[in-house]
């Protein structure tokens, strides 16, 4: 898709990071966006921060693990707008802590904020996607984690292979219907955005629990703070590499290159039948 001007975009997560970013180069395409994040607050801050005209913005607030959100999310965009053609399933959560210390609620909360919302997203907006004719996309944000296991992030992990499977089935049957949606598949590497404090925003019925002070599971909490804040690509090159994939057609974006060895490394262990290694 070239020319975005007047049409429609919505980000979910988009009051933070990457979110914020993919709705800033959407307005700066001349296309009216809508905005949801479950943080009220940041959401009207980033509004505020986008200077775009009130008839061609719209804010949400959304918890996107939910179903009904999402519905009353894609019945708002299209009262307000009539179509929608870029839609962002974007917005994440992330922690860190060995597998044994996951609690139930971390798994809920990471796999229905995470995973969960992409279901929801698609059900609900690309039935009304499809049925508006003409060109639009979905691109779903998943993670280099859904081609790698990192660990500490097996919740994170299994969200995101499940995000790239689901992307990747779509994919087909799209083509195979010869459907004017296509779908895309973000994954990032590291970037220093809010997910390192994505607890900031989790809601009270998946309880906090403590993350442990020493061991693995602290060890591996620093590591990976650490990789976040020192991520080399910020929010704003992953949307520039996420517009210029739309403009291509391609499904896989993949802005950080240097990942390719990990992803190479754990397809090579795979066909080897190796032993799975820390990816570099
Ligand atoms: N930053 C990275 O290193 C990195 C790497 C790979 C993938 N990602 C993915 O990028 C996406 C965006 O994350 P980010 O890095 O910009 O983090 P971020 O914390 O800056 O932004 C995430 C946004 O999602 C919102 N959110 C959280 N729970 C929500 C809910 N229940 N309903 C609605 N909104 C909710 C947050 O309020 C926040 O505004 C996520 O899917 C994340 O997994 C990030």
């Amino acid at each position: 898709m070239n020319n975005l001007n007047g049409k429609t975009a919505v980000v979910t997560g988009a009051a933070s990071g990457i979110g914020l970013a993919l709705a800033k180069h959407a307005a700066a395409q001349g296309m009216n966006v809508v905005m949801a994040d479950i943080d009220e607050t940041a959401l009207s801050n980033a509004a505020a921060d986008l200077n775009v005209p009130a008839d061609r913005l719209l804010t949400v607030p959304t918890d996107v693990r939910h179903a009904s959100a999402i519905k009353h999310l894609a019945d708002a965009s299209y009262a307000k707008f009539g179509a929608v053609h870029l839609l962002f399933n974007n917005a994440g959560v992330a922690l860190a802590r060995t597998t044994w210390e996951h609690t139930a609620d971390d798994w809920q909360w990471v796999l229905q904020v995470n995973l969960m919302s992409v279901v929801h997203g698609i059900s609900e907006f690309l039935p009304r996607m499809q049925a508006q004719g003409g060109a639009a996309h979905v691109v779903n944000t998943a993670s280099v984690a859904g081609f790698v296991s990192y660990p500490g992030m097996a919740a994170y992990n299994v969200s995101k292979h499940g995000v790239v499977t689901l992307s990747e089935t779509l994919h087909t049957e799209l083509q195979l219907t010869q459907s004017p949606v296509q779908v895309h598949l973000l994954c990032p590497a590291w970037g220093p955005t809010g997910i390192g404090n994505a607890q900031r925003n989790r809601p009270a019925d998946v309880a906090q629990t403590v993350l442990p002070t020493e061991g693995l599971s602290a060890q591996l909490n620093k590591r990976i703070g650490k990789a976040i804040a020192s991520g080399q690509l910020t929010a704003d090159d992953m949307a520039t590499a996420t517009f210029d994939a739309l403009r291509e057609n391609r499904f896989y974006i993949i802005p950080h290159r240097n990942i390719n060895t990990a992803i190479e490394e754990r397809a090579q262990n795979i066909l080897q039948q190796r032993n799975p290694e820390m990816p570099r």
